[in-house]
């Protein structure tokens, strides 16, 4: 089993930016307790861009490669992108948005998601822990069923 977890701009500053929102933990540090969960049931490759082509190249990738699952915090493309909206669509892999904040608390320009509609799931407000619930997702669901 193989899972992508991709994060949006911004995010490679987790840790630093705004953490009275985001917390104190760095990027690292999330992808590192995805390792250690996955341990030998599945294989994690993390992947962070501040760019949204980028973002949109990964997906394709993954569909490509048969990934099980994609986990993906597309920041604040998550309020801007149709592009990213229409890769997830197109792709046959299942996909779950991730964000650390609670962005139904937050600006109301933040309040809509161009991507959800074609996601399996979204995961909203439950800080770092978001990551790791959609994770576990896919490790309970394994390779057939999501
Ligand atoms: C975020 C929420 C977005 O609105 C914001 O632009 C981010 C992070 C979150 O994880 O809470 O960069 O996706």
């Amino acid at each position: 089993m193989k899972v992508l977890v991709l994060n949006g701009p911004n995010l490679n500053r987790l840790g630093k930016r705004e953490p009275h929102i985001y917390g104190y933990e760095t990027l690292q540090d999330v992808e590192q307790r995805l390792h250690d969960i996955a341990g030998e049931k599945a294989t994690i490759i993390c992947k962070q861009s501040n760019h949204e082509g980028q973002l949109v190249d990964w997906l394709h990738e993954a569909a490509d490669e048969q990934y099980t699952g994609i986990i993906i915090n597309p920041a604040a493309y998550t309020h801007t992108s149709i592009a990213l909206h229409d890769a997830i669509a197109g792709i046959d892999v299942p996909v779950i948005e991730v964000h650390i904040s609670n962005v139904h608390k937050r600006e109301a320009f933040r309040h809509h998601s161009y991507l959800a509609p074609a996601c399996l799931g979204q995961i909203v407000g439950l800080g770092t822990f978001g990551y790791e619930l959609a994770l576990r997702t896919f490790l309970e669901k394994g390779e057939t069923s999501c």
